[in-house]
């Protein structure tokens, strides 16, 4: 499943959208240095300036405390010229993130991790879903994966991936096991699944004898190593599965692009174009 070429059509979706809205802003904060952080924020604003989206740039110091991360949140939500803001994790260590992801205000969270939208997914009836989530469904649904009734395995229960992933499988009527580092016989699971997911960030969690012959295998896993960015799922898996995502190439580009229309989400919410759910 290229993820790259889709993501291209999307991005061009989202300008043409742009234009149409006479504009659309994204402001980003990451506070630190990680390195993989900063090349994420990178792309992400190289992406939405190239979609007519005005882009606004918040860095802060690792030494930041998190009152001071909670000023500029609130700084931001007061900016009416803002529409969507994006706070990247993972937030260094001293820092309350849930607190942080509390503090935005819901009609700007494009990430989907304030609570309100959060519980809004799993009541299912979804505002904001984080990018990469909705990345996935959208590649699925691109290649004409049939969801309704498959069996789904997501392997990973963060907050921005796994959890969400599996309830908008959930909600498209697969049948969704979730797995994690406490889960007895991984492969039990993954070898049924029609539809298996990894993101989980460690090369070679899915191999070959774990999946079932013609799924449909997403990777989400990014690691880097010294050859280059790598996947969790293991390079023969493509010789039994029906469909597979590259690493670099697959959702990686995807989640860009969904990052986009969540941005012009948020800007048609906030100008009336679609109602928000009150909160
Ligand atoms: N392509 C993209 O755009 C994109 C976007 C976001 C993230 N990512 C990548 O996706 C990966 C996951 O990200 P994340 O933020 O969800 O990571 P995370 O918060 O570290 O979560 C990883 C999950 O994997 C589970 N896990 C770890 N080792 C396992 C094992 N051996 N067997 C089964 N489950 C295991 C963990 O289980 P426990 O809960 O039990 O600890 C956890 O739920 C990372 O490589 C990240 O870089 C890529």
């Amino acid at each position: 499943m290229d993820g790259r070429a889709l993501a291209e059509r999307v991005r061009a979706e989202v300008a043409d959208e742009v234009a149409e809205l006479g504009g659309a802003s994204l402001a980003t904060v990451l506070v630190g240095d990680d390195p993989a952080s900063e090349i994420y924020i990178r792309h992400k604003h190289t992406a939405a300036t190239a979609a007519g989206i005005r882009t606004d740039d918040k860095r802060l110091p690792a030494t930041t405390t998190e009152d001071e991360v909670l000023t500029l949140v609130a700084e931001l939500n007061a900016d009416d010229g803002i529409d969507g803001i994006l706070v990247q994790t993972p937030l260094p260590a001293h820092i309350d993130e849930s607190r942080v992801m509390r503090a935005l205000d819901p009609v700007k969270d494009v990430d989907g991790l304030h609570p309100f939208n959060a519980g809004q997914l799993l009541l299912g009836q979804p505002t904001f879903v984080g990018a990469t989530p909705l990345g996935v469904m959208r590649m699925l649904d691109e290649y004409g994966v049939p969801v309704a009734g498959a069996r789904a395995v997501v392997i990973g229960r963060s907050v921005i991936v796994g959890r969400p992933l599996a309830l908008l499988l959930l909600h498209a009527n697969a049948t969704v096991t979730i797995c994690h580092t406490r889960t007895v016989d991984l492969r039990a699971h993954t070898v049924e699944a029609d539809i298996l997911v990894a993101a989980v960030g460690r090369p070679g969690v899915v191999t070959a004898d774990m999946v079932k012959a013609g799924a449909a295998v997403v990777d989400v896993g990014i690691t880097r190593t010294d050859a280059g960015l790598v996947g969790d799922v293991d390079s023969a898996v493509a010789e039994v599965a029906g469909l597979v995502t590259p690493v670099p190439g697959g959702v990686g580009p995807m989640t860009i692009a969904m990052l986009l229309r969540n941005t012009v989400l948020a800007a048609r919410y906030r100008r009336g174009r679609l109602a928000f759910p009150a909160h």
